[in-house]
């Protein structure tokens, strides 16, 4: 709950300096029943090619093939000479849903005709991803994050800001590190066809920039929520249901050899897997357990609906009641403070771990995110 003092205007620039427009993320304040989360609707998809071109359809779209027991697939082969990396110094913000919003308005249109009704009847639009940074919040220790609030035609955008500390990180890389980020994407090259009856193609070059989204509708407490996440593929049975329960989301995690390292696995790999696979309706993660030379030597299926019961043995473990009423809050928040309606203006939330949530507003500034082309064309 927003701690807002009687009285006291929102300031209108700079930085809020005595911190009393702020919110805690501390677990305690969160522990109460489950919020309503209705069950996430698949609206639409869309598709980034080898060159991250959009494309309002699936076509990159992938089938999941099951490998064997221990399939023993090396995910280091062709780091050196069959990758293409995605440029992540291009930052897209929410272009590409924003592109995705106006190729299907129709589908969004508001209930009323009233100039009050909201235009999109939506609440908030932003990507999974910063969702699940709000969701696994209360307990996340190391990293901190900013997230860009506009609100325009009544509508909440929301997108993040890269911190300084993660600008760091990136450019201090190891290349130990840097080549343990292409181990997951060899995974899915392993065990994802292109066609429904086809087969994996491990020889052939993996290209980072291709993703598949699947873009979703549902509301969290009184939040209306449209989001969009990448799918990494579907079950390949024409029997399946349908989208977002037939996808499948991969994962690889070094393998778990003592009672610490399950430990750790439960109470902090899981959290991240939980939560964002929960947000977009997803049902299960298939992962690669991997050795220290990227060699997968195991592999296991995690229900999500499974997950919170596996971790309740765990001593002060997470809880997903916690996460999602926390997301709630956060969101409640911004609606009570992000009050002009002006693409120009930009609210901007900081959090660090051990801190408050607290927010700067910005007008006309660099970290405007709205283009000119979404704005035009929503006006017109
Ligand atoms: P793993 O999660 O198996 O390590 P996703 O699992 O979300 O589909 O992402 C696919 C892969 O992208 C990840 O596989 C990892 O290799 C890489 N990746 C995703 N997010 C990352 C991040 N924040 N930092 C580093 N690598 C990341
Ligand atoms: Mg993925
Ligand atoms: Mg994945």
């Amino acid at each position: 709950r927003p701690n807002r003092p009687q009285n006291q205007s929102v300031p209108s620039r700079g930085q809020n300096p005595d911190s009393s427009l702020s919110l805690s993320t501390r677990r305690e304040l969160y522990e109460r029943d489950f919020p309503v989360y209705k069950q996430p609707v698949e609206v639409g998809c869309f598709s980034l090619d080898s060159e991250r071109r959009f494309f309002n359809d699936g076509r990159q779209m992938r089938y999941y093939v099951e490998p064997d027991r221990s399939p023993n697939f090396d995910l280091r082969d062709g780091y050196k000479d069959r990758f293409i990396k995605r440029d992540d110094s291009v930052k897209e913000k929410l272009d590409h849903m924003l592109r995705w919003i106006l190729a299907n308005r129709s589908k969004l249109s508001a209930r009323g005709t009233t100039a009050s009704s909201c235009d999109l009847d939506i609440d908030f639009v932003t990507w999974r991803g910063h969702l699940t940074k709000l969701l696994t919040a209360p307990y996340e220790t190391r990293e901190g994050w900013q997230l860009a609030v506009t609100r325009f035609r009544g509508t909440l955008y929301i997108s993040e800001v890269e911190t300084e500390a993660a600008r760091r990180d990136q450019e201090n890389r190891t290349e130990r590190h840097e080549e343990m980020m292409y181990w997951g994407y060899k995974f899915e090259q392993y065990t994802c066809a292109d066609t429904v009856h086809g087969q994996p193609d491990p020889g052939g070059v993996l290209n980072t920039n291709e993703a598949f989204c699947t873009v979703v509708q549902t509301r969290l407490a009184d939040h209306r929520l449209l989001f969009s996440g990448e799918v990494d593929c579907r079950d390949k049975d024409p029997n399946a249901p349908a989208a977002p329960a037939c996808y499948i989301e991969l994962k690889t995690s070094a393998e778990i050899c003592t009672p610490k390292q399950r430990s750790n696995f439960h109470r902090f790999k899981l959290l991240k897997w939980w939560a964002q696979s929960f947000l977009p309706g997803v049902p299960r993660v298939v992962a690669g357990f991997r050795d220290e030379e990227g060699v997968v030597v195991a592999m296991e299926t995690f229900p999500i609906s499974k997950i919170s019961h596996l971790i309740k043995n765990e001593h002060n473990c997470w809880k997903p009641t916690v996460c999602m009423n926390f997301c709630s809050d956060f969101l409640s928040f911004v609606k009570h403070i992000a009050t002009e309606d002006n693409p120009s203006v930009v609210y901007l939330l900081s959090w660090e771990p051990r801190r408050d949530v607290t927010f700067s507003v910005h007008r006309d500034s660099p970290y405007c995110f709205l283009p000119h082309w979404f704005v035009e064309e929503m006006t017109s």
